[in-house]
């Protein structure tokens, strides 16, 4: 009977963006592949991904429920999970006061409460194999109160330092926990919140591949985390010596709508 000796790794949001050029670097180095995102496309990723010589079993389900994750978890079959990549999440344009509660409701759900109980159940998981890898797409937003971004903003501060939290519960376990933190990315995420009247919107981006390339890296050498690109990495330190009053209205001037030019 043939054995499977490739390693399994899971990814959220693989259909497009970071999470499909994450998935990409899973397969070239060695991971099968269970794949999951909302919308029928993941279908499409599946194949292109079994064109790099994985094997791939996509899910269509909405990661912002409990059945969701479950129905994503199932799909596991008990197989060990070698690596999780907890990527899926979306943004959200605008005034808080002028957006809908549904869709603020949607944005905490699938940014924090789906992607912590994925984590849940892997990281047990592999705690009882005493082995494992998590990568958890956070974000440089987490640093910044997010002025007409603000819910998006505050659950990327949740994922930062939760991902740091959890990786030292975890330090003695065998299973790394590492938070890639992307700048503004050249992916859908715009688009979908709503976002291409403003000058963040507008702005040239970096490539979801590069920065798919440094969080896979950072994940194999089991870092704590990783900000993409030299620009990101120095806002990033400077956001940690500039009152929030400032940072606030820095972020004004980025995602106010009507500020692209
Ligand atoms: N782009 C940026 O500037 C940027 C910067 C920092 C951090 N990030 C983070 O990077 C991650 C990936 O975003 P991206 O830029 O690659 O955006 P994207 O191109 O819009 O991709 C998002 C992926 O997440 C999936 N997804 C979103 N909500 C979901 C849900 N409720 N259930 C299942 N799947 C869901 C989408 O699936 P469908 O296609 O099926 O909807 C898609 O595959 C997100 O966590 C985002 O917050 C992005």
């Amino acid at each position: 009977m043939a054995t499977n000796t490739r390693s399994l790794a899971i990814v959220t949001g693989a259909s497009a963006g970071i999470g499909y050029e994450l998935a990409k670097c899973c397969a070239q180095n060695g991971f099968d592949l269970v794949i999951a995102a909302d919308e029928p496309k993941i279908q499409q990723a599946a194949h292109d991904l079994r064109g790099l010589g994985a094997q791939v079993e996509a899910i269509q389900v909405d990661l912002a429920t409990q059945q969701g994750v479950e129905q994503l978890y199932g799909m596991v079959k008990g197989r060990p999970v070698d690596a999780l990549l907890a990527n899926a999440g979306h943004g959200l344009g605008k005034a808080f006061l002028d957006q809908d509660f549904d869709e603020v409701r949607h944005v905490i759900d699938t940014n924090i409460t789906g992607t912590i109980d994925l984590i849940h159940k892997v990281a047990r998981e592999m705690c009882g194999r005493g082995q494992g890898r998590i990568l958890v797409t956070g974000s440089i937003a987490g640093f910044l109160p997010g002025t007409f971004q603000a819910v998006y903003n505050g659950t990327k501060a949740f994922i930062d330092s939760f991902s740091w939290a959890l990786r030292n519960e975890l330090k003695d376990s065998g299973v790394t926990v590492t938070c890639l933190m992307p700048g503004p990315t050249e992916t859908e995420f715009f688009e979908r919140a709503d976002m291409l009247d403003t000058k963040v919107g507008q702005q040239k981006k970096d490539d979801p591949a590069d920065v798919a390339k440094t969080g896979f890296e950072a994940m194999m050498k089991g870092e704590g985390d990783v900000v993409s690109g030299l620009k990101n990495k120095l806002q990033a330190a400077a956001a940690n010596v500039t009152p929030s009053s400032v940072l606030a209205e820095q972020h004004r001037r980025m995602a106010e709508p009507e500020t692209a030019k």
